[in-house]
């Protein structure tokens, strides 16, 4: 592999000049430490079980797993019952946004993507009741919880009048294509439109009239069957067994057991929008962005209006997704804008290029029923099991097999969008994923970061040139492509990007979820961590180091970028040594932090 390809300018047609020249590995190196864009003294790696920031910032505490959400809450214990849990913060905290309301109060929403039963329950999962089942699910979901900022800091509110917890069981409605199918009705709902919950939330998105995007996830983990059921091919795309991943829901709550309720995972797997601004509102299911594991949302209005979602689908092999609506959205016309993720086209991504560089050029395909092969004949009868069965759609029309999909974030000058593969064990491994242009590395253990560039800057163009940003790697033990790209070193080296967000100055925030043993390939990594890039130099430096078998995972920003929200999940996962954030013998909690700057200034300059 061309180290120098690899920063050689993606786009002939001049779309966008990506690393601006060619003899980059010197660029690289020369502006290592110069970047105009990053102010901040890079850290070392850690595995200290704290957060650790630079020099001149301070990582506090906003919210953790157990805190109350209400002025009636109960305390945080381990004990508590389902009932103080629908009235706690979550689990697992995961992506979320902050929504400013006025100058000194704001309101913050966060996923809680799931749950560690090895703290959720004091006997860890060993012997789970009916009401552990119901704590479990209430500490699933979304928290929704308002800010205040007192003393300069933005503070945690329980007395804020929108705070909710919206749970496995909270009521929704289900809109779009695939609303009032077949293959969504069961018998507590005939009608496939009222569905209960929305789980395994893993990042999320939003939208300009202040909407909340959480996205579901690995959702084929909570089912399993009383009575063994043979397994179609469909519950097979995604994963649906005879047995779950430990939850143990499906024996306290039939919706989960799949002989007893066969079309309950259909329900699953989509984006739901979410209005913070009115606690009693029901939370909607935009079942026309598709149904597979979803990461997050990322959404920006293109040039002419309409709104265009890009969709991670994080499964080894799976794609990435373009949503694109029917309607143009009308700024400051809520009644307008409010239903835009109802209707509108997905489509799924196809990378080429030549062999050996990491750029190329691409291509949308639309996934809608009668075009590309959709039809009948081929086993796709209606639109609405086209978005039902999204990920058998994409590689009917021959979309790129990825390594993992996870967030997408699109610059704030909206003509590029990166999207993190985390990882990808199978790549190269298993016949049905050998190496590909997007995707060459074999076995994929460090991930990497792709960016493309819509054709003319219109993101709802068909075609796009892309370029690998980064390649993470172990320069220190590693030679060649598994070394990674050159804007990757013994300072600043890494494994697993998943979370990425852009602030307004155009920094990209890189958070990861990967292997912490920081022994072998992996080691000089350390514990789980969060960097900052500069998209125009590719220079990478380490801002955050998390505590003890972390994920970082979430990202927000006041309006002034004076504050930043981090999130600290599954601190000590698998009962690993972790005391975070509570310290003594105390057990671990995953925890939204704030990032300020002691100087008052933006986070990152
Ligand atoms: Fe929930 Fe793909 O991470
Ligand atoms: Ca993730
Ligand atoms: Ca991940």
């Amino acid at each position: 592999m061309n180290r120098r390809n690899f920063l050689r300018t993606a786009s002939a047609a001049g779309t966008v000049a990506f690393f601006a020249t060619a003899p980059v590995a010197k660029a690289v190196a020369e502006s290592m430490d110069n970047s105009k864009l990053m102010g901040f003294t890079a850290i070392p790696a850690s595995t200290a079980d704290t957060v650790i920031v630079p020099e001149g910032y301070v990582a506090e505490r906003v919210v953790s797993w157990g805190d109350p959400l209400f002025p009636t809450s109960p305390k945080f214990a381990q004990s508590n019952d389902s009932k103080a849990q629908e009235m706690q913060y979550g689990d697992n905290t995961d992506g979320m946004t902050f929504f400013p309301l006025s100058e000194d109060r704001a309101v913050l929403v966060a996923n809680n993507e799931y749950t560690n039963n090895e703290y959720l329950y004091k006997h860890q999962g060993k012997n789970i009741t009916a009401d552990d089942v119901r704590k479990s699910q209430a500490a699933h979901g979304v928290s929704i919880i308002e800010l205040v900022k007192k003393d300069g800091k933005w503070q945690a509110n329980v007395d804020g009048r929108l705070n909710r917890k919206i749970t496995a069981y909270t009521p929704m409605e289900m809109t779009g294509p695939a609303a009032g199918h077949d293959l969504l009705k069961t018998a507590a709902d005939p009608s496939g439109k009222k569905i209960l919950g929305t789980y395994n939330n893993c990042a999320n998105g939003q939208t300009p009239w202040g909407t909340y995007l959480a996205c579901e996830e690995n959702f084929n983990g909570y089912f399993a069957a009383s009575k063994e059921v043979e397994l179609n091919d469909e519950y097979k795309r995604y994963g649906v067994k005879n047995k779950d991943w430990g939850y143990d829901w499906w024996k306290h709550d039939d919706r989960f057991d799949i002989s007893k309720t066969p079309n309950e995972p259909n329900r699953f797997g989509w984006v739901v929008e979410i209005d913070p601004m009115d606690p009693n509102s029901t939370p909607k299911k935009r079942s026309a962005l598709g149904r597979f594991k979803h990461e997050n949302a990322a959404m920006t209005i293109n040039g002419d209006g309409h709104v265009v979602v890009y969709l991670g689908d994080d499964e080894r092999g799976e794609h990435l997704y373009k949503f694109v609506s029917k309607n143009k959205y009308t700024p400051g016309d809520l009644a307008a804008n409010r239903n835009l993720l109802e209707d509108g086209t997905l489509y799924v991504a196809k990378f080429t290029g030549k062999e050996g560089d990491l750029n190329g050029q691409g291509e949308w395909v639309e996934l809608s029923f009668g075009q590309n092969g959709l039809t009948p004949e081929n086993g796709f009868n209606s639109q609405a099991e086209v978005m039902i069965f999204a990920r058998k759609a994409a590689s009917h029309v021959g979309a790129t097999t990825m390594d993992r999909p996870e967030w997408v974030a699109v610059h704030p000058d909206n003509k590029t969008a990166f999207c993190t593969l985390t990882n990808n064990k199978y790549r190269g491994a298993k016949e049905t994923q050998p190496l590909n242009i997007a995707n060459p590395r074999e076995k994929n253990p460090y991930g990497h970061i792709i960016r493309w560039a819509p054709k003319g800057g219109d993101h709802t163009a068909s075609e796009f040139d892309w370029d690998i940003f980064v390649m993470a790697g172990n320069p220190e033990v590693q030679e060649g492509l598994m070394a990674g790209t050159p804007n990757v070193n013994k300072d600043n080296m890494f494994n697993s990007p998943d979370g990425i967000g852009f602030d307004a100055a155009g920094r990209l925030w890189i958070q990861t979820d990967g292997k912490y043993s920081n022994e072998g390939k992996f080691a000089g990594m350390g514990n789980n961590q969060m960097l900052c890039a500069d998209p125009s130099t590719g220079e990478i430096r380490r801002f955050l180091t998390g505590p003890i078998a972390c994920e970082i995972t979430g990202l927000a920003f006041s309006p002034d970028y004076k504050t930043m929200f981090v999130g600290i999940q599954h601190p000590g996962e698998s009962l690993a040594p972790s005391h975070f954030p509570d310290g003594g013998d105390s057990i671990p909690r995953s925890t939204v932090m704030r990032i300020t700057r002691k100087d008052g200034g933006v986070i990152g300059a």
